[in-house]
């Protein structure tokens, strides 16, 4: 069976991760995250290609392009999980099999968190592990993308 092709999104300030709130997000930089996702997608018999944004358009952009190149998309939207009706509308007009993470339990957290715009057109959605909500989101994915 052919390699099939992931797309990994992080959104705003996911660049700071390894010195943001560490207490909260971990002390991996996104750059160990993206190594270890790489990895596992190998060991998975996928490719795995890592793109982060703190610009809703930007993010946009790559994911309207994702839809003739990539087989499905793990996305963490950061703080535009919870108001970012573009990026909602553009990942269900592009179609892919879709699984959302965050490090973080939302659930636990402030209450405008607590909320996802993203959530409803994802097939899934993994939370509050950490970098394990990462590695268990590409495992979901491709489990998707193979049923789909
Ligand atoms: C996050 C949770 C969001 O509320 C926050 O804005 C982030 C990271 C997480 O991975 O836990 O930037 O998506």
């Amino acid at each position: 069976m052919s390699r099939l092709k992931v797309l990994v999104l992080h959104g705003p300030n996911l660049n700071l991760l390894g010195g943001r709130d560490p207490d909260i997000y971990g002390s991996l930089t996104l750059e160990q995250v993206n190594e270890a996702l790489k990895e596992r997608g190998s060991n998975l018999r996928a490719e795995v290609d890592c793109f982060q944004s703190n610009h809703e358009g930007l993010l946009a952009d790559r994911i309207q392009e994702a839809a003739h190149v990539y087989d499905g998309l793990l996305i963490n939207p950061a703080a535009l999980t919870h108001y970012s009706y573009v990026l909602r509308d553009t990942l269900a007009a592009c179609g892919l099999p879709l699984v959302e993470v965050h490090l973080s339990n939302i659930y636990a957290r402030e209450a405008f968190r607590q909320h996802s715009v993203i959530s409803p057109v994802a097939g899934g959605v993994i939370c509050g592990l950490g970098m394990d909500s990462y590695l268990l989101g590409l495992e979901a994915l491709i489990r998707l993308i193979e049923k789909s």
